[in-house]
């Protein structure tokens, strides 16, 4: 498990039932999902079907649907739900200090550093 985490935004940033993005050079952006539960989840912030914005979906529970074709992502795995078949990379996040924070090594690693 790594120790070595990047601070992306305040908690505060991110409504229950929303997400934010965070951009890493030279990759897909990363969502930030804040559920009305209120866990935060991380997820590289494309959908497994054909790129779609995950951000920008639904967030119901701890998944989100795809605001292209409907698919709904599970936000603790990142696998489509369903029928569906595919997944998408999530990315280590820890709640600290009233920060959201993300794995540095994962960032890194989707930025092919
Ligand atoms: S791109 Fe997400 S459902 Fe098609």
């Amino acid at each position: 498990m790594s120790a070595d985490w990047v601070s992306v935004c305040g908690v505060d940033a991110i409504e229950p039932g929303m997400a934010g993005t965070v951009p890493v050079d030279g990759a897909d952006e990363i969502a930030i999902f804040h559920t009305s539960g209120g866990a935060f989840y991380a997820l590289v912030n494309k959908c497994p079907h054909k790129g779609g914005p995950l951000s920008q979906g639904i967030v119901h529970g701890d998944s989100v649907s795809c605001p292209l074709h409907n698919w709904r992502i599970s936000l603790l795995s990142g696998q489509a739900l369903g029928e569906d078949k595919g997944c998408t990379p999530t990315i280590p996040l820890k709640i600290e200090a009233g920060q959201v924070w993300l794995d540095r090594a994962a960032i890194l690693a989707r930025a092919g550093a």
